[in-house]
């Protein structure tokens, strides 16, 4: 019998060192995710030079940890899979750098992962036992801290249908969170928030932004930009009434998660036969209570199987990199040949 081997995954691309180990059939051995959000919350976002410095810290104690966890030894890792972009360049070279070093000394062979790619089929991971199979083609939506986009992914092939012209959906969340004075990262903090919205969150009106040549693309900088006007013109803050803060936080939810909805009905509308079987989205935004009940409403309306990731699969995290590179199988390269890139296409 050929002894199937596992996939070792790493994930430095931003403020979260994570190791993971998979089986062949996507089954997570193990996801280990040091968050460093607690450094960077005094500042009001990830600094870079910190971010590196936690993960040259951490990525080797994680990586044994993983092991030990699972009770795997190196002789049975195929494969090992490193986010080489985008993302900090100073973050990924760690974990570049890292996986070189064990590809190199170990004799395993790397895969470089694009991080989109990772967020992209993470809704096909289960918290247990193998990957929920993949269709033959289905939509992705990408929302997280750095990315806005729609993906129609096919068996080898992944094509972004829209982009965000600005900021993305996570950022407008943090940097708007920022400016009331809600810590970092700001998006679970305004969901939170928003729970106590009313009736008074009708105050707060919201315009969705059309272009002339009719794009389906994304643009949250008006949002953004009117969101903190508002706030400052009515004093919502988290040290002003709880109410007010509460309300405008739902509008501001609401204006971001109709933007996202508006772009995928003009997107679905627009495909052509054999259409997708199913929508999937990713991304930290994702997690969002109020993301996930609008999307398995839309899936509902139009027949369309949703998919959610599990919480756990949201945010940045290394079990989705291993599983991204689950699907190239003939994706290794020579470790002198990998880079870390910040821009990745
Ligand atoms: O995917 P991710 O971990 O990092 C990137 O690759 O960007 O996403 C982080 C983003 C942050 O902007 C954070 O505010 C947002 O995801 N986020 C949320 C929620 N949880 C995380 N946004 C809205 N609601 C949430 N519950
Ligand atoms: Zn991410």
């Amino acid at each position: 019998m050929i002894r199937r081997l596992m996939i070792l995954g790493i994930e430095t691309s931003c403020d979260e060192t994570s190791v993971a180990l998979l089986e062949a059939d996507g089954a997570v051995r193990v996801n280990l995710i040091s968050s460093q959000i607690e450094r960077h919350q005094p500042f009001g976002g990830v600094v870079p030079e910190i971010a590196s410095r936690e993960h040259l810290q951490h990525l080797f104690p994680l990586v044994t940890l993983a092991l030990q966890n699972a009770s795997v030894e190196w002789a049975s890792i195929g494969r090992i899979a490193v986010t080489a972009g985008p993302g900090l360049i100073g973050a990924l070279l760690v974990g570049v750098s890292g996986a070189q070093g064990l590809s190199y000394g170990l004799g395993i062979p790397l895969v470089p992962v694009n991080h989109l790619e990772g967020h992209i089929f993470s809704p096909y991971l289960r918290p247990s036992g193998p990957a929920t199979p993949i269709p033959s083609r289905f939509l992705s939506l990408v929302i997280s801290g750095g990315h806005s986009s729609v993906y129609d992914v096919r068996p080898g092939s992944v094509e972004m249908l829209n982009r965000t012209r600005d900021d993305a959906i996570g950022e407008t969340f943090d940097k708007v969170a920022k400016f009331m004075g809600l810590p970092y990262p700001g998006g679970p903090q305004i969901e939170r928030a928003a729970a106590g919205g009313g009736e008074g969150s009708k105050r707060f009106a919201f315009s969705l932004p059309q272009f002339n040549d009719r794009s389906a693309d994304f643009s949250y900088s008006g949002v953004k930009a009117a969101a903190i006007r508002m706030a400052r013109q009515h004093a919502i803050s988290v040290s002003g009434d709880q109410q007010d803060l509460a309300d405008f936080c739902l509008a501001f939810q609401t204006a971001l998660i109709d933007q996202l909805f508006d772009r995928l009905d003009g997107i679905w509308d627009g495909l052509s036969a054999p259409l997708p079987q199913e929508v999937a989205v990713a991304g930290g935004v994702a997690a969002n209570g109020a993301v996930r009940a609008r999307l398995a409403a839309w899936g509902k309306e139009r027949n369309v199987i949703v998919r959610l990731p599990e919480k756990v699969f949201c945010t940045d995290n290394a079990a989705m990199i291993a599983f991204a590179a689950l699907q190239k199988p003939a994706a290794a390269v020579d470790p002198q040949r990998v880079t870390a890139r910040s821009r990745f296409r």
